[in-house]
């Protein structure tokens, strides 16, 4: 069974969840609405965390679509969404469904994950052919340029730690290519990034997050309490702003047995 760092059961993570929810559907629902979801189409969400984006997904697919939410712990997910189907499961061990879905969709999964290009495989297979897949992954390009020089070494130490837990934060810029050897045609991406100052909903969600973690970032000697409390300090300062992720987005579309071998 593959391991998360942020387990669902730590205290705070259904507040982070949300904040998550609350920060970055409005972003992922616009790209869902480009790439099209219609009534009666058949939805997959892979890492759903609190479910929110398969609710959405839902209603848009209701009454005679369906929507499956995959997570490997559902714990925080509603269930009982009208159209909606949770499944506990582990995208690196296959697809889901393979070969069914209009829509493959996940956000904020496969930097997690020790074998990013097995579970953007299974994903693919997932969708039926041309059908659309989207999926969203931070990059971190934004911290490497943070201002005072003290926030740019807690992003060094964060950066540091999260290697040695296996955490990709620099997949979102090699997303389209890796799509790309897998098939997927049509493929177009963008990156966006949030600019925020301290008493934020982004700085608060960074408090949370880094509160969540400290014991890890500190027990790892990656980053110590002196950095970690002059980042809060900032976090909590409105005349503070500044950057972090850039959230990458790729469209692109299931290959289709008529695609020829070539540039997606
Ligand atoms: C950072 S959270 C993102 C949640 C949600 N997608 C969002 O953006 O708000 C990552 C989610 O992926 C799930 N996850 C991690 N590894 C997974 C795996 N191998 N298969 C399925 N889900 C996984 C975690 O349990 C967690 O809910």
């Amino acid at each position: 069974m593959s391991r998360y760092v942020l387990d669902h059961h730590q205290e705070g993570e259904r507040e982070r969840l949300a904040l998550m929810s609350g920060l970055l559907d409005p972003m992922h629902r616009r790209h869902l609405e480009r790439a099209g979801v219609a009534p009666g189409a058949r939805t997959l969400e892979v890492g759903c965390g609190n479910g929110s984006m398969s609710a959405w997904l839902a209603a848009q697919v209701a009454p005679s679509g369906r929507a499956v939410a995959v997570d490997l712990d559902l714990s925080l997910a509603d269930a009982g969404v009208p159209a909606l189907e949770l499944r506990q499961a582990d995208i690196l061990a296959g697809p889901v469904q393979p070969g069914d879905f209009d829509l493959v969709t996940c956000r904020a999964v496969l930097h997690h994950l020790a074998d990013p290009a097995t579970a953007a495989e299974n994903l693919v297979a997932s969708a039926r052919a041309g059908g659309t897949i989207v999926v969203i992954e931070p990059d971190f390009l934004p911290v490497t340029i943070a201002d005072p020089a003290e926030v740019r070494k807690f992003w060094d130490g964060w950066l540091a730690w999260s290697r040695s837990e296996g955490i990709d934060y620099f997949i979102g810029r090699r997303l389209p290519e890796l799509l790309c050897g897998l098939g997927v045609t049509d493929i177009e991406a963008v990156a966006e990034t949030a600019l925020f100052n301290g008493g934020s909903l982004w700085a608060e969600y960074w408090r949370l997050t880094v509160t969540e973690l400290r014991p890890q970032l500190e027990e790892s000697g990656k980053l110590g309490g002196r950095l970690i409390d002059a980042f809060l300090r900032q976090c909590a300062d409105p005349a503070w702003w500044s950057q972090a992720i850039a959230f990458t987005a790729v469209h692109g579309r299931a290959p289709r047995a008529e695609d020829a071998a070539g540039p997606c």
